[in-house]
């Protein structure tokens, strides 16, 4: 196979040189089969972080379903004030504005339906075992493949709109230093290149057969499937809050998505949100 190899910060990324691979309106739109997620495409070839960049759409008033599609981001960014890497033309990263009628409280939902909607289109587009550590990191062999920031506009009665963002390793042959032993790529998985745009496309379809049916059901009919994906029920974590640290065993996640710890002394903490590392083989991830 004739593939070209690229270098930046520390990313070694790899496009095969005969494919077409890029995640323009007009190669995504004819292979998009939704009714209103990516109804609007804007595609750019590099933005700060398309979080930021749909958060403004959405304050001016765009319509549902709007997707924002990123060859590169410069500033993208993670959980907890962390940064995240789009390296040009090897990853996937896209945001989309949501508009749910719905409660405020309910609204953190989101994160476990589009967690789960992740897991599912990337288990059937690899055959691979893709799982999920609380509450929407995806993992595949122990190592961080995809992350997802889920941010919220809302007033105290009313969801104005929410933000989800999705950032998925694809094409990344060799991560930097610091990423090398927590972070992954479907490419390096699967031995292979692989097609952004089947995957885009088949996540983007998959958020929103989820999401419909989050906003007729709430999380009752995602939470078994959910769990099915955990990487973290039944092991040993470390939860890092703002005020504290605390370890036990994930006995449970909530009707409502919560998590539910076990520390040594038997008493039981919900976990609504924070850092959760989970030990195995290999010490934390
Ligand atoms: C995390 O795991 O900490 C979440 C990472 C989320 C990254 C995506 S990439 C697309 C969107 N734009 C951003 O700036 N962040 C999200």
């Amino acid at each position: 196979m004739l593939s070209i190899l690229m270098r930046s910060r520390g990313f070694i990324t790899e496009q095969k040189l005969s494919s077409h691979d890029v995640l323009t309106k007009e190669e995504v739109l004819p292979l998009l089969n939704t009714k209103y997620i990516g109804g609007e495409i804007i595609y750019l070839d590099s933005v700060d972080s398309t979080n930021n960049y749909a958060r403004d759409r959405a304050a001016g008033g765009c319509s549902e379903g709007l997707v924002i599609i990123a060859d590169m981001q410069t500033a993208g960014r993670g959980r907890l004030g962390r940064n995240w890497a789009t390296p040009k033309a090897s990853s996937i990263a896209f945001s989309v504005v949501l508009k749910p009628e719905i409660k405020p409280f309910k609204a953190s939902g989101i994160t476990l339906v589009v967690g789960t909607a992740v897991c599912r289109a990337l288990r059937y587009k690899t055959s691979m075992d893709v799982g999920i550590k609380w509450p929407n990191d995806i993992i595949l062999n122990r190592k961080k493949l995809c992350g997802i920031l889920t941010e919220i506009n809302a007033g105290m009665d009313v969801v104005n709109y929410i933000i989800t963002g999705v950032g998925i390793n694809v094409n990344i042959k060799e991560f930097p230093e610091d990423l090398k032993d927590i972070a992954t790529s479907l490419s390096l998985e699967l031995g292979n290149v692989v097609s952004r745009k089947d995957i885009l496309v088949s996540v983007l379809s998959e958020i929103e057969k989820t999401y419909e049916d989050f906003k007729v059901n709430g999380l009752n009919n995602i939470m078994d499937e959910y769990k099915s994906y955990s990487v973290t029920l039944g092991n040993f974590v470390k939860v890092t809050s703002i005020n504290d640290i605390m370890e036990g065993e994930a006995i449970e996640i909530t009707d409502d998505g919560l998590l539910v710890v076990k520390l040594k002394d038997g008493m039981k903490k919900k976990v609504i949100s924070g850092d959760v590392s989970v030990r195995g083989i290999n010490g934390y991830i």
